[in-house]
């Protein structure tokens, strides 16, 4: 039975480290991302352990030609089992200052265009009756980081996304898990060491990809301290939760 796995996000941080760490567990890979230099060369890297990787540039927050691009990417790869949104861009905005527009973009990347993503593969796993579809959230879908409430916000319609649509389609044979990485040191964000808990994006792949294998609904990464934080924190009073961040 093949194994392919398509991942946004791909030319670099998490996305990377998933294909390189699905390459390694033998997965044919396919990678989305507008920066074709960057992807071209990971490709030809990775294929030299002998698997297949296609390349599919793509700019999710275009969602009109997401679907067009993913089926594209499905066929040159030869079917898909799993599908990774994992594309996503944050932005500091002060709220008042009058400009909405990165938080459009936030938006744009992190919302509508996972969501086109995740939509165009889940019409081939409705019709196979069989796949997975992953969204990379953040925990700040979870507890909002001050400062980002856009990014937090379209983290948190993501995870909302995904658990409607893990129950929609579980009579259709699709599985859906749902990744809330806590800090990550990738190019996401300047100066990533101020912030608590940092990992680095090798060992959350391998984590994700160890969820993903087993089926799980949702992973928390590191689970360390997040997974029990998470829940106190909901319990404090907002302002005190806020300075975790
Ligand atoms: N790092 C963390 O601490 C952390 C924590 C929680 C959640 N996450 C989530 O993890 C995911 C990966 O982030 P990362 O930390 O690996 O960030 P990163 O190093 O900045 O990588 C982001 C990836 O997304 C791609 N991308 C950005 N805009 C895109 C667009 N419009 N269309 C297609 N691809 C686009 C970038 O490629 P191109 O520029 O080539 O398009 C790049 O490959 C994101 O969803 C992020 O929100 C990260």
């Amino acid at each position: 039975m093949s194994r392919n796995v398509i991942i946004t996000g791909a030319s670099g941080g998490l996305g990377e480290a998933l294909a390189r760490e699905f390459v390694r567990r033998g997965y044919h890979v396919g990678l989305m991302a507008r920066r074709a230099d960057r992807l071209e060369a990971l490709a030809g890297e990775l294929r030299r352990s002998g698997v297949k990787v296609e390349v599919g540039v793509v700019d999710v927050a275009q969602d009109s030609t997401v679907h067009a691009a993913v089926d594209a990417l499905r066929e040159r790869l030869g079917g898909l089992d799993i599908f990774i949104a994992n594309a996503g861009i944050t932005a500091v905005n002060r709220t008042g200052s009058g400009d909405i527009s990165k938080d459009k973009q936030v938006m744009a990347v992190n919302f509508t265009g996972a969501i086109a993503s995740l939509d165009a593969a889940a019409k081939h796993f409705r019709a196979q009756k069989r796949g997975r579809l992953v969204g990379i959230s953040s925990i700040a879908g979870i507890m909002p980081i001050p400062g980002s409430g856009t990014y937090s916000a379209s983290k948190a319609a993501l995870s909302m996304w995904l658990r409607a649509a893990r129950i929609e389609l579980a009579k259709h044979g699709v599985g859906v898990t749902a990744i809330h990485p806590g800090f990550i040191r990738t190019e996401l964000v300047p100066g990533m060491e101020k912030y608590p808990f940092v990992i680095e994006a090798d060992a959350a792949a391998r984590a994700i990809v160890d969820a993903i294998e087993a089926g799980k609904d949702n992973l928390i990464v590191p689970a360390w301290p997040w997974k029990y934080l998470l829940p106190i924190a909901r319990l404090l009073p907002e302002r005190l939760a806020g300075k975790l961040f």
